[in-house]
């Protein structure tokens, strides 16, 4: 058996967490590989809401939708992941954060712990039961380090009642790598 590697574990969940006509969230946009797989996820009848703070990788994120015919069920927004309210209310089956800085890009852009963990507060909110938020950390970088202690520390502290948090790394790789959170909304407890 070979192992899944950080991002095909991500992308793994997702093809099993979202169906057809799902509302879907990604919150670092980039270069649009993310975006692109939930659009073919959700298909025509589903909705990816995608953000990045940077045009450039909206731009670039257009052009891989456009290429593939996948631009009708997505809504690219050039703004914070943290105004994830002023865009939406709609119960979301999946979000996907890549943290970290545009692949090609300027590596002093980065995402950030507030935003970040402002944006999970507003998605947990608005996550469907069985629906997931994956965190893919990046942290190889100065700024990384507090971000990845942010969000750690963040989320061995949500309530187990309420969502299940997981976290897959490869343990004795070196050098900083890259690790996966996934957060499960679970089923509302039953009143006695
Ligand atoms: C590691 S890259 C994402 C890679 C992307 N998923 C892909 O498939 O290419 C991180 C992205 O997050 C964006 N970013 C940084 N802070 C952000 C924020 N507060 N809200 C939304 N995007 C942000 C950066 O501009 C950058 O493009």
């Amino acid at each position: 058996m070979n192992l899944r590697g950080i991002l095909p574990f991500a992308h793994d969940t997702l093809r099993k967490v979202v169906r057809s006509g799902d509302y879907v969230v990604d919150a670092t946009c980039g270069n649009g590989h993310d975006t692109l797989l939930l659009a073919e996820l959700v298909g025509i009848n589903g909705h990816v809401l995608g953000f990045d703070i940077q045009q450039l990788a909206i731009d670039a994120t257009n052009t891989r939708l456009e290429n593939a015919g996948a631009s009708s069920q997505v809504e690219l927004v050039c703004a914070s992941h943290a105004r994830i309210p002023e865009y939406t209310s709609k119960p979301v089956r999946a979000a996907i954060f890549n943290l970290g800085y545009l692949p090609g890009g300027d590596k002093e852009i980065t995402t950030t712990a507030d935003s970040t963990l402002e944006s999970i507060g507003h998605l947990m909110e608005l996550l469907e039961v069985g629906g997931v938020i994956i965190l893919v950390i990046y942290h190889g970088h100065p700024a990384g380090k507090q971000e990845k202690d942010a969000v750690v520390t963040f989320c061995e502290a949500i309530p187990q009642q309420d969502f299940h948090v997981l976290s897959y790394s490869f343990i004795n790789q070196k050098n900083d790598a890259p690790f996966v959170i996934i957060i499960e909304k679970r089923k509302p407890r039953q009143a006695n």
